[in-house]
């Protein structure tokens, strides 16, 4: 067993879409045959916002059951609740030891949440970064696979795991990268074209891996275009060549290459070609969410999943822990 170690955490707030789908799960996908991974459900995380607990509950098992779904092999990867596993808050609270509330405060996500909800700025959405830096390196996982904006966090990791080294005069944890295991990550953009997928508040231009056959086809019938290129081979609006896009995740090549070839000798009717995609995308969606849908119905099968990933996160979590309380010299008896 000489696979590199993978960590990523997933968030459970939100219902996951084609954004999560084709950026993050595919990206996780690819990895699971290759690399000792360890793949979390982010509950601790999620606490920031404060889910009442049926909330957090039904969130945590829906998010497991779509990313199941979604082809996440829990034969294959760990896979398991943050708050199953006691040593990342025991990691977590040495490390705060170490971070310092000036480098916290500056942190954009941080300056970015204090912005949106100058309500609830709690201590534990300053340390965020520490709690992340621990679901890492309580696994010494050198690779991360995480979007863009987590790359920050993924430096501050790098810097409190030199900083544990620094301190106690070791090598104890790997610094860890950012990975992604495709070059040609995909983005989406949400279907009004304004802004990522993942990031669009706007719930009818998202779509979810739960929508309906219909819903799916009214969103992607009502996605953005304009009247056409007037000139052979222009350059594609990022509206259009998301559509494109997301044709080419799930429409055949030859699809994809008709409606390329129409546009680019301005014969593009957006309708049909959206027509198509809707079909296309059904086709695609409906496996996963009938699926996710079965499995979040069997409640025994996600407990043992978690319970099982929780056994098996632990067994390494726990000799992580042993060595970090070593070091610093809790070690009494
Ligand atoms: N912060 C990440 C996000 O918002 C989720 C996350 C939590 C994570 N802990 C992590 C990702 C550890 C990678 C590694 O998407």
């Amino acid at each position: 067993m000489n696979k590199e170690i993978v960590v990523s955490g997933i968030r459970s707030t939100g219902h996951l879409h084609l954004g999560n789908y084709f950026g993050a799960i595919q990206n996780y996908l690819s990895m699971q045959e290759d690399y000792n991974c360890y793949f979390f459900v982010a509950d601790y995380h999620a606490l920031t916002t404060h889910p009442g607990p049926k909330e957090l509950k039904s969130n945590v098992f829906r998010v497991l059951a779509e990313n199941i779904a979604s082809g996440l092999d829990p034969e294959k990867v760990t896979l398991y609740a943050q708050s199953d596993v006691p040593e990342i808050p025991e990691l977590y609270l040495i490390l705060n030891m170490l971070a310092y509330m000036g480098e916290l405060e500056k942190v954009p996500t941080f300056k970015e949440k204090v912005r949106l909800q100058p309500e609830n700025v709690n201590a534990g959405l300053l340390t965020y970064p520490v709690l992340m830096t621990a679901d890492i390196l309580i696994h010494k996982a050198v690779k991360v696979p995480v979007g863009k904006d987590q790359e920050q966090h993924l430096e501050m990791a790098r810097n409190f795991a030199h900083r544990f080294n620094t301190r106690y005069g070791c090598d104890f944890f790997p610094e860890p990268q950012v990975f992604r295991a495709s070059n040609d990550t995909v983005k989406i953009l949400s279907l009004d074209g304004v802004g990522k997928m993942s990031k669009s508040e706007n719930i009818n231009s998202t779509i979810y891996l739960s929508d309906e056959d219909d819903v799916i086809r009214k969103k992607i019938m009502k996605a953005k275009t304009d009247q056409g290129p007037t000139e052979h081979n222009s350059e594609m609006p990022d509206y259009i060549q998301n559509l494109f896009v997301l044709m080419n995740q799930v429409s055949s090549a030859a699809t994809v290459d008709t409606f390329k070839n129409a546009f680019n000798t301005c014969n593009i009717r957006y309708g049909d070609m959206k027509k198509q995609l809707a079909e296309d995308m059904v086709q695609f969606v409906q496996p996963i969410r009938d699926k996710a849908r079965a499995l979040q119905q069997d409640e025994t099968y996600l407990r043992q999943v978690l319970k099982r990933g929780a056994e098996q996160s632990r067994e390494s979590a726990a000799k992580t822990i042993e060595g970090a309380r070593s070091l610093i010299g809790i070690k009494y008896y």
